[in-house]
């Protein structure tokens, strides 16, 4: 190769001028470079949280960078190959060949691959932070919960009002670990097309079949030797009369500790020296037809439920864990009763307005049922009051205005006519008011083989200690108001 006087710059010139490729190349990588350091402090200043941004500036971005990065050598091996071919009229400055002759000993040579060698770094330093922003983005909660918004809308509205609304989607749904994470992304992949092509279920089928193992998950925060002792849960109901009268059901939790060294139901479930197996009769986990424990000391119980079949059905053998009782740790959903009762205890709802329990969880369970638009919830409430207390319609119009705007809130978080979510379409297994819960074992038809049932006596769960009065006594004795 000839002695080039020509500087580098002017070869890049010539190059662009000559190759519309690699022209194309370097004028997409510049203007993605620019455009993904303006997301970047657009997110930085905290101007927008749209998940768009995060998809350009992390997945979509990158990728034309990347892509055009890579167009500016394949634009001049393209024009080399051109002019290489025989017959072609090769530039006099160069000589034949497809590939250019590196020669080390010329200085300009030296100073081009120095400069070839520092954009490399420094592009493979850009792509690697922005692949590991990407990575970080995909497993933020905006990301899961906010980008197929119609789809993962009933999960994150209901994740959004739980107890574990600061605890990001991929705590549970991936947890630590290398193998968890390609297999996440994987199913990702396959839960982007179905979304795409829409052909995924609705609602989305639970339980979860591949969910993780919660002793990666949930142990990884609530490890079982923490739980200890009893606990008192109040729970605030209100009657359908005229005066919404409130009751109370105290019950005195026996919780437990994760050891067998005091009773509970901690104590017995999650015992790690206690192995609870159990085969469904159906998709849904609800009716169970074998159950088999396990001890350390190797003995063996079983119980079968002659009535359950598990005909048509896969017949799995699932290892019980915390999952099978909290399967609404976070996407809890509620029935009409459970969110009315809730908005009264809390006084978002005026406990003054005559029925409003009754009214309220009557328009809440019709809404659904006739598939109404929600705004309706408005006009029902506003008609009711009208009709039948005209003089508080015309006092207490705001009360009024209130309360019906947040049976339709309640309606708007818990039913998604889109997603095909409705009132009771997903069950909570922890306790027995709203599902067959903890007595799809804990019954007479699951027995051994001598007859005996899985223990089903009240105080081994808890204890009753008021049920539904209107003014229980344990409660000033507890001091709880
Ligand atoms: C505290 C743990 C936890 C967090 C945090 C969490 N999930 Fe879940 N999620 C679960 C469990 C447990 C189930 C499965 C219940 C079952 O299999 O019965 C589930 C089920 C689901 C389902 C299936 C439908 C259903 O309701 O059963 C979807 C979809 C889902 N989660 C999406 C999300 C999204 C999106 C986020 C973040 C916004 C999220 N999850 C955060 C624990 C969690
Ligand atoms: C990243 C940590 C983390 C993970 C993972 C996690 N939790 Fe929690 N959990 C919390 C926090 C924080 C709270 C709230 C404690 C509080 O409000 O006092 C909580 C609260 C709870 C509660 C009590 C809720 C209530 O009504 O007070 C239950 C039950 C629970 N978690 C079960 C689970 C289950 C089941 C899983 C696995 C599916 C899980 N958690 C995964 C951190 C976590
Ligand atoms: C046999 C069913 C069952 C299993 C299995 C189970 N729990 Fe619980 N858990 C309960 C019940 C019932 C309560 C009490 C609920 C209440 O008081 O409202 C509870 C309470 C809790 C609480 C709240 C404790 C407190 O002091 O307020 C947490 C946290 C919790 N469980 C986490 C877990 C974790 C993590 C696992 C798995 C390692 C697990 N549970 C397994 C039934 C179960
Ligand atoms: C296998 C355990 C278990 C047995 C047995 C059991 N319960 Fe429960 N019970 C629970 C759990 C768990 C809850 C739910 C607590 C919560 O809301 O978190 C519950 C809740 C309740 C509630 C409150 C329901 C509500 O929401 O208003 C009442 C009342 C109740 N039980 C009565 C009884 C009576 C009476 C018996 C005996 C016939 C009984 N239970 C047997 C576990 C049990
Ligand atoms: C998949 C079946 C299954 C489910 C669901 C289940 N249990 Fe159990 N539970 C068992 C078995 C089996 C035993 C052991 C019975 C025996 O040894 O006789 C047991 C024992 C217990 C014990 C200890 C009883 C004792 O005599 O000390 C408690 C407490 C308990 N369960 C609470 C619950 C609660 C609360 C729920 C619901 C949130 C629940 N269980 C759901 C299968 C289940």
């Amino acid at each position: 190769m000839s002695e080039k006087k020509t500087p580098w710059q002017a070869a890049l010139v010539a190059l662009f001028a000559r190759n519309w490729i690699a022209l194309f190349g370097a004028v997409l990588s510049a203007v993605s470079a620019l455009l993904i350091g303006v997301f970047v402090i657009i997110g930085l200043l905290q101007l927008s949280d749209s998940p768009y941004m995060g998809i350009m500036a992390f997945m979509v971005l990158p990728g034309v960078f990347v892509f055009g990065l890579l167009a500016i050598p394949a634009g001049a091996l393209w024009e080399r190959y051109k002019t290489a071919r025989p017959g072609a009229e090769a530039p006099s400055d160069r000589a034949a060949g497809l590939f250019p002759v590196i020669d080390l000993n010329s200085p300009h040579t030296r100073r081009m691959a120095g400069i070839v060698i520092v954009l490399t770094v420094l592009n493979l330093l850009i792509i690697s932070t922005v692949s590991y922003q990407g990575v970080k983005f995909m497993e933020s909660v905006q990301f899961c919960g906010k980008v197929c918004h119609t789809v993962m809308e009933p999960e994150y509205a209901a994740y959004a009002a739980s107890p574990h609304s600061r605890v990001a989607c991929v705590e549970c749904h991936i947890g630590p670990g290398a193998p968890w994470f390609v297999r996440s992304k994987l199913s990702g992949l396959g839960q982007v097309l179905a979304v795409t092509f829409d052909t995924y279920e609705k609602p989305i089928p639970t339980p979860v079949r591949n969910l993780r193992p919660s002793q990666d998950t949930c142990e990884q925060c609530h490890w079982p030797e923490k739980f200890t002792g009893d606990r008192v849960k109040v729970i605030t109901k209100f009657l359908d009369d005229e005066a919404n009268t409130p009751t109370k059901t105290v019950l005195l939790m026996h919780i437990g500790g994760g050891s067998a060294s005091h009773g509970g139901i901690h104590s017995w479930h999650i015992n790690p020296s206690i192995r609870t197996t159990y085969i469904a009769a159906d998709e849904q986990r609800q009716e169970i037809a074998h159950v088999r424990v396990e001890k350390a000391d190797g003995s063996v119980l079983e119980f079968t439920n002659t009535k359950a079949s598990t005909d048509g059905h896969d017949g799995e053998e699932r290892v019980m864990d915390c999952i099978d009782c909290h399967n609404r740790p976070t996407h809890i959903f509620q029935t009409p009763m459970q969110a009315v009762d809730g908005a009264l205890a809390s006084k978002r709802i005026d406990t003054a307005l005559p029925y409003i329990k009754k009214l309220g969880v009557e328009v809440l369970t019709e809404t659904a049922e006739a598939q109404r638009d929600s705004d309706q919830i408005l006009e029902r409430v506003r008609a009711y009051y009208e009709e039948n207390y005209p003089d508080l319609y015309a006092s207490g119009r705001e009360t009024v205005e209130s309360a019906a705007s947040v049976l339709k809130a309640l309606y708007d978080r818990n039913v998604f006519p889109k997603m095909g979510v409705t009132w009771g379409t997903y069950g909570n297994n922890l306790g027995h008011e709203t599902s067959t819960g903890c007595f799809r074992c804990h019954n007479d038809e699951l027995v051994t083989a001598e007859g005996e049932a899985i223990g089903g006596d009240c105080d081994v769960c808890h204890t009753v200690l008021a049920w539904d009065e209107e003014d229980p006594e344990i409660l000033d004795q507890l001091q709880i108001q």
